[in-house]
């Protein structure tokens, strides 16, 4: 099957992610796929810097519109932001009968009507696909799940942090104590924070993201212009003070929810029990939140923001395209990897696995006990996190002796463990749970 052409305008952090994930994954994605995805052109102003990123795999150019006039290409990746010459670029690929892909979510939420009504057109009426999974919150798949996940359910509500910047700036002023301004400062030192922080902290960016989950959610058109918007530059350090006592966190939550009424659409700060997962959310990472009536609340949780979060989302568009536009049998299969490409890997025997430990062993409180014990651990190269060895209740001569581990085999921890348990210092079998990280 002939691979996908793909065109990008654009090559800036999101850009250079997606022709980084998709040249480093190319193989996984044929096999999801049942065809190649190549990025055969990209235009960009800065044609050095496009260059320095692509080398000879891409022609470089710096006129956007020799991407969309070249008839080799199916799909044009949008990912030059802003409402002005994306618009019309994105108009014109529409009307050359391209597909489009793009991370821009100011223009879809303020002129999606026009653009999905001009896709729908296209091609003499056969359409084009406009994909957007990148627009909201990064690399979470929130649209797909919306667009497909969800789709049995008459959903309720969404709500969702869906802005980094200004997560990442609540949590520092929880966490430190600091004014807005102060750590709206260190954002943009950090490089979390644009230059120019209006649209983040403004709440505008959320309420992009927030039109486009609404329209999606509601099967409404979209419609930023009835948003309530309100930001966090007037959010004072003392309130989210004593919300914390009252057991809450404020977060800047983008809403939609269906009521008798109408729908409603706002993005404002919120007090959020403390005890609710997404209230745990901190720094600059994202989470929106799904009520339908079928599936109940979900969560979905993620990075919002860099380079590969936001090309995983966009690769993901063009796969999608890749499965829909080549051989019906490759759309969509149904355990994601094309039936041909399906690998013969084993799945590990447990011995085999490699994670860390919990170890609890009942022990006679004698000398030479605990280097007994690790001795043996370290004989099978299993390296110690963390001790703990209770002091013996009075009366008592035996106590509890806790150990962590690092990172090992689990096959070797079931061979000291035995060595340990036939210690006659040791009283009864060792407990073992499994300790992930999750990190
Ligand atoms: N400025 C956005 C944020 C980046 O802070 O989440 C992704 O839209």
């Amino acid at each position: 099957m002939k691979a996908l052409k793909v065109g990008l305008l654009g090559i800036g952090t999101v850009g250079s992610g997606v022709f980084t994930v998709l040249t480093r994954n190319q193989e996984e994605i044929v096999r999801r796929t049942g065809r190649g995805i190549e990025i055969c052109m990209v235009a960009d102003l800065d044609t050095a810097r496009a260059t320095a990123v692509v080398g000879n795999a891409a022609q470089v150019v710096n006129d956007a519109r020799a991407v969309i006039a070249n008839p080799e290409i199916d799909v044009v990746i949008e990912l030059i932001g802003g409402y002005g010459i994306a618009k019309a670029l994105v108009l014109e690929a529409i009307a050359a009968g391209k597909h489009v892909v793009t991370a821009n979510k100011a223009l879809l939420a303020v002129h999606g009507d026009e653009i999905f009504a001009a896709a729908a057109k296209a091609r003499n009426g056969q359409g084009v696909m406009v994909l957007f999974e990148a627009a909201v919150a990064g690399g979470i798949p929130i649209i797909k799940t919306l667009r497909e996940g969800l789709t049995a359910n008459r959903i309720q509500w969404v709500a969702g942090i869906i802005n980094g910047t200004t997560n990442f700036i609540l949590s520092e002023m929880r966490d430190k104590g600091l004014d807005f301004a102060t750590v709206l400062k260190e954002a943009q030192h950090l490089g979390y924070a644009e230059a120019d922080p209006t649209f983040d902290i403004e709440g505008i960016d959320a309420a992009h993201k927030a039109t486009l989950m609404s329209a999606m959610a509601f099967g409404i058109p979209v419609q930023f212009d009835k948003a309530y918007v309100e930001g966090i530059t007037k959010l004072d350090a003392e309130d989210i003070k004593y919300a914390e006592q009252l057991g809450y966190r404020i977060k800047l939550l983008g809403i939609s929810k269906r009521v008798d009424a109408g729908i409603e659409l706002r993005v404002h700060p919120t007090l959020i029990p403390t005890k609710r997962l997404i209230a745990n959310v901190e720094g600059a990472m994202n989470a929106v939140m799904v009520q339908g009536d079928a599936v109940g609340t979900t969560l979905y949780y993620g990075k919002g923001a860099g380079s590969e979060p936001t090309a995983s989302a966009v690769v993901a568009d063009l796969v999608d395209i890749a499965r829909m536009t080549g051989h019906a049998s490759q759309a969509t299969p149904a355990l994601a990897f094309q039936p041909s490409s399906v690998s013969a890997l084993p799945i590990l025997p447990i011995e085999l696995v490699v994670t860390s430990f919990y170890l609890r062993m009942r022990v006679a409180d004698e000398a030479g006990v605990l280097a007994k014990v690790t001795g043996i651990l370290a004989e099978q190269g299993i390296s110690i996190d963390a001790v703990i060895q209770k002091e013996a209740k009075d009366g008592e001569n035996q106590t509890d002796l806790i150990i962590l581990t690092h990172d090992c085999l689990e096959g070797k921890v079931g061979m000291a463990l035995r060595q340990v348990e036939a210690l006659s210092s040791v009283i009864g079998s060792v407990v073992k749970i499994r300790k992930e990280e999750l990190a």
